[in-house]
């Protein structure tokens, strides 16, 4: 109680970089923070403590945080009691910890992904001690039971496997998060059940790779076996996952996507690239032929499945042949979105260490290429959709138009006339127009 007394008037000001399970930490960090008492500003001129949660799967994100921080020195120079602090995934790299240490010497609380559940400890230290560092290689517990302060009404993260054991040669987030490790299914089951309890309608289950969810369970589970445990006892009324490696992408999970009810028709399957060549520089462990071959099986199961992907272009030793690879590959899966990377070098990973580098004016010419296709495809699914009846989950008011906004079970946008006490509410509505990113469409 004296904490939270003492603390009262604390304002903190939370900036989350990265994917969707940064996004969920940082709902983590803000359930403690707002336990300690203190209290979220939008404004960091107003905060007792600053706190970047970063991400390092490209270099832009880094650079950001490095140029963001540094503009705060004046800030901490004014206000000696500002306590400024760095989280995420960029201290998890010893080098990149080193660079924070050494270039911010205003940061006063380094912690990583693997202890945030130590924060209000970490934040009693930083009183007294001049610089707290607690960065964590990785964890064999997971900590359950943390306050959570999510950032919508109605539909959760919910995570069920944390760190990832594939080391893409490019990626840097099996050094940042650790080796795999998936929650007791009755752990997942019992956060469902309480939101479905509070009046949430959606879950979204969150990990690397939530196809090889279980394996390392002493009671085996499978990621299809935990949909259907969620689908049946939970009460929740849609589960959508990401992110599934199409290596790990079993029958006994399409099967279950296509007669669990409650489980949407949307499958985030990235494929990074079309060319077996860099597939396998890439150490992805499949070909484009076992894609293509896995998309049509995939498709046969349920038919009105929206497929997404990520891709990447300008992996080291990339030539034209292997990007018209890609370009072919898209056409022929016709993606209904996906999102497109210019390859960034990380410090640490195999690939940063390849000699046939691809130069930045071709990664840019290849990337434009890429979207410029993909925005056609796009463009023609979400035509296709024009008549057809949805059901939508709304879930806002968007402030531009007045419009209700929600969400079909394929993950698309959809706007439309309505009463605001339809927020929250799943109905059904009928789809009258297209754009390359949302539609249009009226209430049935
Ligand atoms: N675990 C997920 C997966 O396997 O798809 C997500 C990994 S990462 C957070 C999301 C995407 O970032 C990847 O699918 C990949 O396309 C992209 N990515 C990762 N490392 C990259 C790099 N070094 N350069 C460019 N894009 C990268
Ligand atoms: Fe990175 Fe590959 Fe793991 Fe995804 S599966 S997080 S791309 S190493
Ligand atoms: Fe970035 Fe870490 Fe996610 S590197 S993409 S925030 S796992």
């Amino acid at each position: 109680m004296n904490h939270l007394n003492t603390n009262l008037q604390r304002k903190f000001y939370l900036k989350t970089l990265g994917c969707q399970m940064n996004e969920h930490d940082s709902e983590i960090i803000v359930g403690i923070l707002t336990n300690l008492g203190y209290q979220q500003t939008e404004d960091h001129k107003q905060a007792d403590l600053i706190l970047y949660n970063t991400c390092s799967v490209r270099e832009n994100p880094e650079r950001k945080v490095y140029g963001q921080i540094g503009s705060l020195r004046m800030q901490k120079e004014q206000n000696p009691d500002l306590i400024i602090g760095i989280c995420g995934c960029m201290p998890q790299q010893k080098a990149e910890l080193d660079k924070i240490l050494e270039t911010l010497p205003h940061v006063d609380l380094v912690f990583g992904t693997h202890n945030i559940h130590r924060l209000p400890e970490l934040l009693e230290r930083v009183q007294t001690e001049e610089r707290v560092v607690e960065v964590w290689d990785d964890t064999e517990e997971i900590a359950e039971e943390l306050p959570i302060r999510r950032a919508n009404r109605f539909k959760a993260y919910v995570n069920v496997i944390y760190g990832c054991n594939n080391f893409c040669s490019y990626c840097v987030v099996p050094y940042t998060r650790g080796r795999e490790k998936s929650r007791r299914p009755q752990d997942i089951l019992a956060e469902i059940k309480q939101l479905a309890d509070e009046g949430y309608k959606e879950v979204t289950l969150l990990g690397q790779n939530v196809n090889t969810y279980g394996a390392d369970l002493s009671q085996k589970t499978s990621f299809a076996e935990l949909l259907a445990l969620i689908n049946d006892h939970s009460g929740i009324e849609r589960i959508r996952f990401t992110t599934s490696h199409p290596k790990d992408m079993q029958e006994e999970l399409i099967a279950a996507m296509a007669h669990l009810p409650k489980v949407c028709e949307h499958l985030h399957l990235p494929v990074q690239t079309g060319s077996d060549r860099i597939l396998k520089r890439m150490n992805r462990h499949y070909t484009s032929a076992y894609y293509l071959d896995l998309v049509a099986r995939i498709r046969e199961a349920i038919p009105d499945i929206s497929l997404t992907t990520d891709l990447i272009v300008g992996f080291p030793g990339e030539t034209d042949t292997d990007f018209e690879k890609t370009l072919e590959l898209i056409a022929k899966v016709r993606f209904s979105s996906a999102f497109t990377f210019i390859f960034s070098p990380r410090p640490g990973t195999p690939a940063a260490q390849m000699g046939d580098q691809v130069p930045d004016e071709v990664k840019k010419e290849r990337i434009y290429r890429l979207i410029e296709l993909q925005n056609q495809i796009s463009l023609e699914y979400m035509q296709a959709q024009v008549g057809k009846i949805e059901e939508v989950f709304v879930d806002e008011i968007t402030g531009k138009t007045n419009k209700l906004s929600g969400r079909t079970r394929t993950n698309k946008q959809v706007l439309f006339s309505g009463s605001p006490d339809l927020i929250g509410r799943l109905v059904q509505v009928k789809i009258t127009e297209a754009k390359t990113w949302s539609l249009r469409g009226v209430l049935a």
